[in-house]
């Protein structure tokens, strides 16, 4: 490390913890990280090479000193009966050497090691009480998790109840849940079909769904276990692979990929294997944790304040590929977005062969410098589309020339406008270009917006035949135009057109959704819906009164407001209010079940197992009222997954009663 003086240092160190706690946030609690493992690690490894070199300014805060928290709202928080570590981490086999010389240094007698993959998922760790699963808790901040249980019994992999005998009366069994691939990309399709935000990895979507308030939601996200970790009193063992094995035997799931080293040279013949076979496996790795395998020895070495010094994790970099670019694409979204999309030389990398990788916007074009011809680096970081990460400037052909970002819309022509906010551009063509005219069309059929009962293939060719050129005329299509389509019969034309009358059933909320309003989710259309209570109050809402509303932001205000002041949204909205569509909450008629909230005002928060609208609907029908903010007056914080921090302090600032779902269940139903 380059000579630095204590000052700089003092305010090197203040940066890196401040970003680092940053991105342990984003990671763990908002599941959504921002940078790649491997530049956290290199973050987290300058900082410990600062505390190092000026020991009087380490701190017991520092993050050097414990792990990162994935504490969110919405679940009972319980102590751990034995701290929750993390794993010393590397990305070299030379460390892993010297992992050893310490261990050789420290004990005498002989020892071997356990050498495991490195499962990248979610740490949990399970108790089991006279052969019965008591609790699941999740790592949380290592000293206490949150209580997980009612999740984790909708594993199928997780038994509830041991088989075979002689597992003692109560231990602790810690390990993975994980996601596997197959699970990830039905998942992430069934999201990008929704309009949600697809998950960045299959960790992420393991740990955001290990989190849902849901258990059904849950249970359908296809999540599974292994277990590597065994702790208790007085435990029968005398080495880690005797406890595993006796763990396998009472039934828990365990990997079948461990391996036995009697030397750091077998171990890291065993790393060699897995970094180039890993991508054969079904589930993401992040690298091999080799543990020693002596549990005398494990006691001896003993732990640091944040890891164990009897075992280690060796990272595997993330693969990268040098490719040249051959062109880019623009792509236009429904809602207009541009993305540009590179179109590579194939080139195999993880198991797949490359052929695409996505640039995300002009931004990073520029950042990157990227010019037509180079040669590039591309990184497959778990997620499905790869990215671009850097540009081989030793490798640029004389004759490239810079990629130019289209200043008019590829599709339709219409000059193309920026988002700041979210340095993207935009095609404002709403009524003038195909693909979004398409994808508003593909949009509105969806399950959860009109659920009408045509694939994408049958709207494009409606859309090309001429019969459907914007919304309002699905609801005058005719039998003798379907009949015209390629294989239709009779059946299935009636069918769609049955699926079309239904339509006009279908709730305001869900048909503000249907609109395809940019930013605009179906949460936060439900939302609106009750808010306004029709479309006129919502069209003629002013900025100012969009922005009061707790959910809605700046972004999601201004394309209201874009929407609705458009002559082609206008026209929309009034053609399908012609046709019969629900544009009020007229109808939906308020029902009392209970007394048992009256006088009670209750604030939400977060996300529940239904949405924020239903919830709230709930609290009325007990007699009880909403409000948007804590104060003294507040009865009752009723938090969710993701509840807002700002609301919990001042919950706890005022001493207001922080519930969850379930126990404002167990109130309304006592
Ligand atoms: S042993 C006290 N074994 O990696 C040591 N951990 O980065 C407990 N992990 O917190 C950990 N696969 O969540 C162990 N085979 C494995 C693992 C593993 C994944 C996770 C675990 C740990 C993290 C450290």
């Amino acid at each position: 490390m380059a000579k630095i003086s204590k000052i700089e240092a003092k305010e090197r160190i203040g940066f890196l913890r401040r970003e680092l706690e940053r991105h342990n946030h984003n990671y763990y609690v908002l599941n959504s990280p921002t940078i790649s493992d491997f530049e956290f690690d290199l973050l987290m490894g300058e900082l410990q090479g600062l505390e190092k070199m000026f020991p009087d300014l380490v701190s017991a805060d520092s993050p050097t000193m414990h792990v990162g928290s994935d504490i969110v709202a919405g679940f009972e928080q319980v102590a751990h009966r034995y701290p929750m570590l993390s794993l010393g981490n590397s990305y070299s086999i030379g460390e892993m050497e010297e992992f050893d010389a310490r261990i050789a240094k420290a004990v005498s007698s002989p020892y071997s090691f356990s050498c495991e993959l490195k499962f990248d998922g979610t740490a949990i760790c399970l108790t089991y009480r006279g052969g019965s699963l008591v609790r699941a808790l999740t790592r949380g901040d290592g000293a206490k998790g949150d209580d997980v249980t009612r999740n984790v019994v909708n594993i199928p992999s997780i038994p509830k109840h041991l088989k075979g005998s002689g597992y003692p009366g109560e231990f602790e069994i810690r390990g993975e849940i994980y996601m596997p691939f197959e699970a990830f990309e039905r998942n992430s399709a069934e999201r990008i079909e929704n309009g949600d935000e697809p998950f960045a990895n299959p960790r992420n979507a393991a740990s955001g769904s290990l989190k849902l308030q849901n258990p059904e939601e849950m249970k359908s996200r296809g999540l599974d276990c292994v277990l590597y970790h065994i702790l208790g009193e007085n435990l029968p063992f005398r080495s880690h692979a005797e406890a595993i094995a006796a763990a396998a035997s009472w039934g828990l799931p365990v990997s079948e990929y461990s391996r036995k080293a009697g030397s750091i040279g077998e171990a890291v013949q065993y790393i060699e294997y897995w970094d180039s076979k890993r991508h054969d496996l079904p589930f993401a790795t992040d690298g091999i944790v080799i543990k020693v395998d002596e549990l005398d020895l494990q006691r001896r070495l003993g732990m640091t304040a944040k890891s164990p010094r009897w075992a280690t994790a060796y990272k595997f970099r993330p693969e990268q590929a040098l490719t040249q670019l051959i062109s880019i694409d623009y792509q236009v979204g429904r809602t207009g977005a541009i993305t540009p999309v590179a179109n590579l030389d194939p080139v195999p990398l993880s198991g797949t062969t490359v052929k695409r990788a996505s640039l995300h916007n002009r931004d990073q074009m520029d950042l990157l410098d990227i010019h037509i011809g180079d040669y590039v680096y591309v990184e497959k970081g778990g997620e499905i589309i790869p990215k671009i990460t850097g540009v081989e400037l030793s490798r640029r052909p004389d004759d490239a020339g810079p990629a130019v970002f289209p200043t008019v819309c590829p599709d339709c022509g219409t000059p193309l406008v920026r988002d700041e906010s979210q340095a993207k551009h935009y095609c404002p063509g709403i009524s003038t270009c195909p693909t979004q005219i398409k994808g508003r069309l593909i949009h509105f059929t969806t399950r959860k917006a009109m659920d009408i009962h045509a694939g994408e293939a049958t709207v494009e060719a409606l859309y090309e035949k001429g019969f459907l050129k914007d919304l309002p005329d699905f609801y005058s299509l005719t039998k003798e135009q379907l009949m015209t389509l390629d294989g239709w019969q009779d059946k299935s034309c009636d069918n769609l057109l049955e699926s079309i009358r239904q339509s006009l059933e279908v709730p305001f909320g869900r048909v503000l959704y249907a609109l395809g309003i940019r930013h605009i989710g179906q949460a936060n259309a439900s939302m609106l819906a009750s808010h306004f209570g029709n479309i006129d109050n919502l069209m003629s809402a002013s900025r100012d009164e969009l922005l009061q509303i707790d959910e809605i932001g700046d972004v999601m205000a201004d394309s209201l407001i874009d929407y609705f002041r458009s002559e082609k949204g206008r026209e929309i909205v009034s053609a399908l209010k012609a046709v019969g569509l629900k544009m009020s909450t007229e109808g939906t008629e308020k029902v009392r079940i209970s007394d048992r909230l009256e006088g009670s005002t209750i604030v939400i928060s977060g996300n529940f197992s239904i949405s924020r609208e239903e919830m709230k609907a709930l609290v009325e029908a007990h007699g009880g009222r909403n409000s948007g903010s804590v104060s003294g007056k507040t009865t009752y914080l009723l938090a969710g997954e993701k509840a807002g921090g700002e609301k919990l302090r001042k919950a706890e600032k005022l001493g207001v009663r922080v519930i969850t779902e379930d126990d404002f269940y167990k109130i309304v139903e006592e």
